[in-house]
C-alpha cells in the first residue's frame, strides 16, 4: 500500500512534523510505502475560482493554475491511502493545507465515485498549541473535506502540546493499522482483517486468520486454524478451510470447496519434506466442490469441478487438473501441464492460454484478475456510501 503523508506547517521540527514522522513510521512498520509531502515546501497557490466561480476543473478535473499542484495531483491519484497533518491555526487548517485541499476538492469532488480518494482510507491529524482550542472545528472541516472527496475517514486525531507523547503513539498505530488491518481478539482467536475486506456476517473465522485488502468471503464459509489469505481474493459460499493454509492474492475458491492443511510429515506415509500444508498461489482457480488435502498450487494453477487432490499433491505454475479428476498422495503435476483422470495423468504439456480457454471457456488467471478488480470497485462504492 502506498501512503501519502501530507504535512502543512512552515516548521520542519515542530509538532506537525513529529506527527507526520509518526505516521510514516506506522506505515513502514506495516510493510507499506510512505511518502512524506511537506506542503509548505511546494509552490501551491490558492484556487482562483475561475470561470465565474465554477472552475474549468468541473469539466476537465485539472487545475488551470500552473504551479506545484499538478505534479502533486498526479501523485495523489496514484496513492492508496493518505494522512493529512495540519497545525491548528485559528481553529482551522493552515493556509498551505487549505490551498492544497481546496484545489484537490475542486478537481475531484465533482467526480463523485471516480474521485481519486473514493473509498480510500484517510487519517486526519490536527496539531494544536497548548490550549487545543479549535482542534475540533479544524478536524470537522478535515472530515468534511474527506467526505466531499468520498474518502473513507479511517481516523481523526486531535493532538496538542500536552498530549504529544501518547498521541504520537496513537498516530503511528493508526497508520500501521490502516495499512495492515486491525488485529481483533475474539475469544482465543486473533483475526487480522483488512478494513476493505468484505466478509459476510455468517462466515466463521477461528484461530489466527489474516485477510487482505478487497478480499470477499461469502456466506456460510468456515475458516479455522492458521490461515493467511491475500488481497483481491474471492472465497464463495460454504467453503471449509481448516489447518495451516496460505492462500494468495487474486485467487478464486468456489462454493463447497474443502481445503485442509494436511498432516505432519513424519507421521503416516506422506513423503512431504515439511508438514503438509496447503499453499495456494496467486491467480489460482479452485472450482466448485474441489477437495484438497495438504496441496500446493503454483501461481495461476487451476483445479476443475469436483476434482480431488490427496495429501501432498503439487501442481506447478499454470498447471490444470481437469474436472472430476483425482490425484494420489505426493503426486506432482509439473508447470503448465494438463492432467486428467482417476488417478490423474498428464495428457498435455506446455499448455497455453488458448488451451485453457478451450477447456474452461476462459483463461482462469485473467478472469480472477478481472473479477478481483470488479469486487474492489463494488466495495469502494459501498464504503463511500456508508
Ligand atoms: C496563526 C496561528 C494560529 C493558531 N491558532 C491556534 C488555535 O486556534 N488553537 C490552538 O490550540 N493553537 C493555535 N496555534 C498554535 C499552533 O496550532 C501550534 O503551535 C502548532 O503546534 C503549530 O504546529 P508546528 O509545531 O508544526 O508549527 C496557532 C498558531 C499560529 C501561528
Amino acid at each position: 500500500m502506498n501512503v501519502l503523508v501530507f504535512s502543512a506547517s512552515p516548521n520542519h521540527d515542530g509538532l506537525t512534523a513529529a506527527c507526520a514522522s509518526a505516521a510514516v513510521a506506522g506505515v513502514r512498520q506495516a510493510g507499506g510505502q510512505a511518502e512524506h509531502v511537506p506542503l509548505n515546501d511546494l509552490q501551491i497557490g490558492m484556487c482562483q475560482a475561475c470561470n465565474r466561480g465554477w472552475g474549468t476543473c468541473q469539466q476537465d478535473h485539472e487545475c488551470q493554475v500552473e504551479d506545484g499542484f499538478q505534479a502533486l495531483h498526479a501523485r495523489t491519484r496514484q496513492a492508496d491511502a493518505y494522512v493529512l497533518v495540519t497545525p491548528v491555526y485559528w481553529g482551522e487548517m493552515s493556509e498551505s493545507a487549505k490551498a492544497f485541499t481546496d484545489r484537490l476538492r475542486r478537481c475531484e469532488a465533482v467526480r463523485r465515485d471516480e474521485s481519486c480518494l473514493s473509498g480510500k482510507p484517510v487519517i486526519a491529524v490536527a496539531a494544536a498549541g497548548g490550549s487545543g482550542n479549535g482542534t475540533i472545528t479544524c478536524l470537522f472541516s478535515m472530515e468534511r473535506w474527506i467526505q466531499h472527496l468520498r474518502g473513507q475517514v479511517f481516523d481523526l486525531v486531535p493532538v496538542k502540546r500536552w498530549t504529544r507523547e501518547h498521541k504520537l503513539v496513537a498516530i503511528r498505530e493508526a497508520a500501521r493499522t490502516m495499512v495492515q488491518g486491525e488485529t481483533v481478539s475474539q475469544g482465543t482467536s486473533e483475526l487480522n482483517i483488512h478494513p476493505t475486506a468484505e466478509i459476510h456476517p455468517t462466515v466463521l473465522l477461528e484461530g489466527k486468520v489474516t485477510v487482505g485488502a478487497y478480499t470477499k468471503i461469502d456466506s456460510g464459509t468456515i475458516i479455522t486454524g492458521e490461515v493467511t489469505i491475500g488481497h483481491h481474493t474471492l472465497i464463495r459460499c460454504n467453503v471449509v478451510i481448516r489447518g495451516r493454509n496460505t492462500i494468495g492474492s487474486y485467487t478464486h475458491i468456489y462454493d463447497s470447496v474443502c481445503i485442509e492443511g494436511g498432516r505432519p510429515a513424519q507421521v503416516g506415509s506422506s513423503m512431504a519434506a515439511v508438514p503438509d500444508r496447503s499453499i495456494i498461489g496467486d491467480d489460482c482457480w479452485v472450482n466448485h466442490g474441489v477437495t484438497m488435502h495438504g496441496t500446493q498450487l503454483g501461481d495461476s494453477a487451476a483445479v476443475g469441478l469436483n476434482a480431488c487432490c490427496d495429501y501432498n499433491t503439487r501442481l506447478g505454475k499454470g498447471a490444470v487438473l481437469a474436472n472430476g479428476s483425482a490425484t494420489h498422495h505426493d503426486q506432482v503435476i509439473p508447470e503448465n501441464c494438463f492432467a486428467e483422470g482417476v488417478p490423474a495423468q498428464v495428457v498435455q504439456e506446455e499448455i497455453t492460454d488458448e488451451d485453457r480457454k478451450r477447456y474452461f471457456g476462459l483463461v482462469p488467471a485473467m478472469w480472477t484478475h478481472y473479477q478481483g478488480d470488479q469486487i474492489e470497485e463494488r466495495i469502494r462504492q459501498k464504503q463511500a456510501q456508508t
